[in-house]
């Protein structure tokens, strides 16, 4: 098993951090814990040691008389480093490369993974201090996990507690899965497509894009070089991915056709326009000129174009967004655009499809058909990745 690194820091949540070293430890791994002054105030070494059954660490250690390089022993043999709870002040610090204690200067030292488990009042949380921090810790590369809503230390409610130790586990056993991809190439594409009629009208859909940052993460995670080629998005890119950002589906297909021969695996979840305007009018046009039906005509089905030139090599996956008869659909687009797996997602049903965190999805391959969450969008992508490196013979 692995060698984990938990970072323990002063706020009201430590006492959860136990919890998590426990069940971490029960896991298999081993766990060096290391306490903030300001930790040690909520919870003693001394209940770590007796949960990992090895020795926690404080500052104490840093300048240890014996002469050893506590940090740098920590952070050599680490395979991942969590930091749970991480305090606001613990947050400020580490996106500053602060290293005045023993944790901070094993983050600073280590070549492995770190995760953040950030608690704190949502004030503290919401301030633009904190964010800045945040922005700067995942453009570092360090992974920063969302807290979780609900009842807070002060009293009030709000965003700011620490995720149950189940869930800081479960992110912890994802990290720390094998780099399944390192060296594909994967082309993902996301988000909705504009058509304009005119500069400030256009057909849309409700899609955010989701769905495609979270499969191009889980894809990068899974150290493949990761391409993403998203329509109109709100959302903040995450660092490690290339985006090529496009508006119409004329773009977005001109963009996956040049790219496509290199790619190992193509995973279309964007949602394309189907139509579009016959003509654009270079000018807003009048309210009193507006046709009363709008000539259309056909966009490049982006799918059916990949499935028509693929490799047998390749990995090709679709989405499908349905109202009616999921499977059905599913399978018809499966065997016509020649796809390896179609996610079959019901946008008829809360909890799943546009504009929300979580997906339900019907996964439908030629031998079969099986139901994925409901779950995190990150998830949905965690299988599809799972998918992807089995076909491409990645154990
Ligand atoms: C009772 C109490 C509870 C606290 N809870 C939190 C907390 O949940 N999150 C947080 O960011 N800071 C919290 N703080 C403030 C931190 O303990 C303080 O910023 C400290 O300097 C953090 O040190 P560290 O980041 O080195 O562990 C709390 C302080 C007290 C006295």
């Amino acid at each position: 098993m692995s060698r984990i690194v938990l970072g323990v820091t002063g706020g009201v949540a430590a006492y959860k951090a136990v919890m998590l070293a426990s069940r971490l430890r029960q896991s298999g791994h081993d766990v060096d814990v290391v306490l903030t002054p300001a930790a040690e105030a909520f919870v003693t070494p001394l209940s770590f040691a007796a949960v990992t059954g090895r020795r926690a660490y404080t500052d104490e250690d840093l300048f240890a008389p014996q002469g050893e390089i506590v940090h740098v022993e920590l952070a050599g043999a680490a395979d991942l480093a969590i930091v749970a709870p991480a305090t606001a002040d613990f947050l400020a610090k580490a996106a500053h490369g602060m290293a005045d204690g023993l944790l901070a200067t094993i983050l600073l030292a280590t070549r492995a993974k770190v995760l953040l488990a950030p608690a704190m009042e949502s004030a503290m949380w919401a301030h633009p201090a904190t964010r800045r921090a945040v922005a700067q810790l995942r453009a570092d590369g360090r992974t920063v996990l969302e807290p979780a809503a609900g009842h807070l230390a002060s009293g009030r409610s709000g965003v700011g507690r620490l995720p149950e130790p189940e869930e800081i586990a479960q992110a912890i056993a994802r990290a720390l899965q094998p780099r399944r991809l390192v060296g594909a190439s994967v082309l993902v594409t996301g988000g909705p497509t504009r058509e304009y009629i005119d500069p400030v009208r256009f057909l849309s859909n409700p899609s955010t894009g989701r769905m495609g940052l979270a499969v191009a993460e889980a894809a990068r995670d899974a150290g493949a070089d990761v391409t993403l080629v998203l329509g109109p998005s709100e959302l903040a890119v995450p660092p490690g991915i290339e985006v090529v950002r496009v508006t119409a589906a004329a773009e977005m297909a001109a963009a996956v056709q040049a790219r496509f021969a290199s790619a190992d695996a193509f995973i279309a979840t964007a949602a394309v326009a189907d139509l579009r305007p016959r003509e654009i009018a270079p000018a807003k046009v009048k309210k009193a000129d507006l046709l009363m039906e709008l000539p259309l005509e056909r966009t490049t089905d982006i799918l059916a174009w990949a499935g028509s030139v693929r490799r047998p090599q390749q990995v090709l996956v679709g989405f499908a967004a349905e109202t009616g008869d999921l499977a059905a659909e599913a399978r018809r687009k499966l065997d016509q655009k020649h796809c390896d797996l179609i996610v079959g997602n019901d946008v008829g049903e809360s909890g799943a499809g546009f504009a929300t965190e979580t997906n339900r999805c019907l996964f439908v391959t030629a031998d079969g058909e099986r139901q994925v969450g409901p779950t995190s969008k990150r998830e949905v992508g965690e299988e599809i990745v799972a998918f992807v490196a089995h076909r491409l013979g990645r154990p």
